[in-house]
């Protein structure tokens, strides 16, 4: 498959989970990626793991956090200077620091999830959108969650910062469009390091009302994060993919 054949690819949070699985899946469509992620270990040990699959397009890492601005313009300077584009760019790092009551919030932990999670998205897309795809076109992925669609006990800021960026998402489709599109996709419970002590204890009972009855992998996530990356959604801007193995599609009072 070379959909993405010779695109140019900027993913945070690229060093594992779902944002490794989609740099394994741009690779393979042909594209280059550049990795963002605050370890420089964690970075090595990705590009180590991309490089051992033969493909056509390079690797480059950046130590970035996704939640300063200026850390994402060098990150967007790097790129431009060693592959001239940036045709896709993925927000895909989020952070998650506060479980509990909304009204219990403290300042600091709200501070930083709307740091990374939403007015970071912003600021990647802002310099992204600078230094090429106001010119030259592209498409953005950002990754949201079912969060931002439901209710939930534990985690509702977090939840909150997702639903800001569908909304966002919907917003810079109109401002970017015709240039660029802006999609989103919304996972349920994917089987990652983030999400551990969610499913790693109670996958039996999480899976048994579930539709498709597993949870998510990060390549299920990636599969869509290809195609909303390439020609074959040309037409699709604006949008949140849900991807959650059927969880949204539950009856009223069944639990997923
Ligand atoms: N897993 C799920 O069930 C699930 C469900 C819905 C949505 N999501 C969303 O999917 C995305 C990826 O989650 P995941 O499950 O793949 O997480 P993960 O396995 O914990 O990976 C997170 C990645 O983001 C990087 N990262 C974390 N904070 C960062 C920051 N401030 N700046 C730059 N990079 C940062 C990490 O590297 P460093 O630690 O080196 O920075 C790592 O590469 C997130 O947006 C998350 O909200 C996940």
């Amino acid at each position: 498959m070379t959909v993405l054949k010779g695109r140019v690819a900027v993913i945070t949070g690229g060093s594992r989970g779902i944002g490794l699985a989609i740099a394994h899946a741009y690779r393979a469509a042909g594209a280059h990626v550049v990795l963002a992620a605050r370890k420089a270990d964690g970075l090595a040990a990705a590009r180590a793991a991309l490089e051992a699959v033969e493909a056509p397009g390079g690797v480059h890492t950046v130590v970035a956090n996704a939640g300063e601005p200026d850390q994402a313009q060098s990150c967007v300077d790097e790129t431009m200077a060693r592959f001239g584009r940036l045709d896709i760019l993925v927000n895909n790092a989020a952070t998650n620091p506060y479980h509990g009551d909304l009204i219990d919030l403290d300042l600091p932990r709200a501070e930083k999830t709307v740091r990374v999670n939403q007015y970071g998205m912003l600021a990647w897309i802002r310099c992204a959108w600078k230094a090429s795809m106001a010119e030259h076109g592209g498409a953005v992925v950002n990754i949201a969650s079912v969060g931002g669609l439901i209710v939930d006990p534990h985690i509702g800021y977090y939840n909150a910062t997702k639903a800001a960026m569908i909304h966002m998402t919907r917003q810079l489709a109109y401002e970017l469009g015709p240039k660029a599109r802006v999609n989103a996709i919304a996972p349920g419970l994917i089987k990652t390091e983030l999400a551990r002590a969610v499913w790693e204890v109670r996958e039996p009972i999480l899976t048994a009302k579930l539709p498709l009855r597993r949870l998510g992998t990060p390549e299920d996530v990636a599969h869509a994060a290809v195609f909303l990356a390439s020609d074959a959604s040309s037409w699709i801007t604006g949008q949140t993919l849900v991807i959650d193995g059927g969880a949204l599609a539950l009856p009223i009072g069944v639990e997923s």
